[in-house]
């Protein structure tokens, strides 16, 4: 359950569900209208009594009620869609590391109500560790660097636990604002969000570009109002990001430098994974290793790491048992 996307993997079918956190719900009736793709395509879009929900912000559920009926709406689906599966399923749910007492339980609760028997939290960077394969139970130290829509997670994983970690509120979605802003700085032009997404996945960079590219944003002219459409370059989308992406990699820095020395020679060792959307930025992998001094990889599908780790753990007893999240015991 991401900020961003949700993801479902059950053992009999894998990835089962991979849709955005949103849910379209009437707020004169209360009635839930869509969920998922469906719901994305409203934000923005919706006239007054129709609210485009996101239920989590900053990887946290902020809206229990709508995120309840989310996960009840995604379990029912895999439900019609497999006649095998237990009508009450055990579930395991990835965390952020900086989460309260109070959201863990809000987490389990939600699943619970919305029809597990049983739920078993683990933290997301463990899960994105063990869905990337790396050795998580033994006495080597790997860094993984999950960056989100919300939350960019750097954590230093040995022998089954996470031993220094950093959570900050600075991924995806921020590197959005960075272009609204200066779209509308530089051209007085105003571009929604999802306008300003596509920006950052087609044309954007942390690191110059072999090949110059540019593409056409369309949005509103803050001076008459009237629609307008801008041509923007790698370059200018590069600056736009440039002081968020400063403090990622600003942050990754310090992380290293609070790791005990014996894991930062094995993570010199293995390098940096990067998983979640983030990841995929061009040029980012460059640019933290400059940083760094140390090998970084973008890990295979970064965008399923951690719901392929929570599926290698519902087929695997023994290491859940030895990874699950203190919130377990
Ligand atoms: N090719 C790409 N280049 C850059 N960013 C991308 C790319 N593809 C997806 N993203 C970004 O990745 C983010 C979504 O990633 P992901 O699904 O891992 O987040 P999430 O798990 O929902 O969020 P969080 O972990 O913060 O709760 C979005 O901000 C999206 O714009
Ligand atoms: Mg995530």
């Amino acid at each position: 359950m991401g900020t961003k996307n949700t993801l479902v993997y059950t053992d009999e079918k894998g990835i089962v569900v991979s849709e955005p956190s949103v849910v379209a719900v009437n707020m004169r009736t209360d009635e839930i209208l869509a969920v998922g793709e469906e719901a994305r395509k409203m934000v923005g879009k919706t006239p007054a009594h129709i609210q485009a929900i996101k239920p989590l912000v900053d990887g946290v559920i902020s809206d229990f009620e709508v995120t309840e009926k989310m996960i009840k709406y995604f379990i029912d689906k895999v439900h019609a869609e497999s006649f095998t599966l237990a009508p009450r399923p055990r579930v395991i749910i990835g965390i952020p590391m900086d989460i309260t007492e109070v959201e863990k339980k809000a987490v389990e609760d939600a699943a619970k109500s919305a029809g597990a028997r049983q739920v078993f939290l683990i933290e997301e960077s463990m899960a994105a560790a063990i869905g990337a394969r790396l050795p998580v139970t033994e006495a080597t130290a790997t860094m993984v660097v999950d960056i989100g829509g919300g939350t960019t997670e750097i954590s230093v994983i040995s022998l089954g636990g996470v031993v220094t970690w950093k959570s900050l509120r600075l991924a995806g979605n921020a590197l959005d604002n960075d272009i609204i802003e200066y779209v509308r700085e530089e051209f007085n032009i105003l571009i929604g969000e999802q306008v300003a997404e596509k920006v950052k996945i087609k044309i954007g960079s942390a690191a110059p570009l072999k090949e110059p590219m540019e593409m056409q944003v369309k949005g509103r002219d803050l001076i008459n109002g009237l629609p307008k459409a801008v041509t923007v370059n790698d370059s200018q989308i590069r600056e736009a990001m440039s002081r968020t992406l400063g403090q990622i990699i600003e942050n990754i820095k310090t992380t290293l430098e609070t790791t005990p020395p014996e894991l930062v020679a094995d993570i010199y060792e293995h390098g940096i994974y990067l998983t979640g959307g983030g990841a995929m930025l061009r040029g980012l992998d460059k640019e933290i290793a400059q940083a760094t001094k140390i090998p970084v990889r973008v890990a295979d599908d970064p965008l399923t790491c951690v719901v392929r780790g929570t599926g290698i753990l519902l087929t695997d007893p023994e290491l859940l048992e030895k990874v699950l999240s203190p919130a377990n015991e």
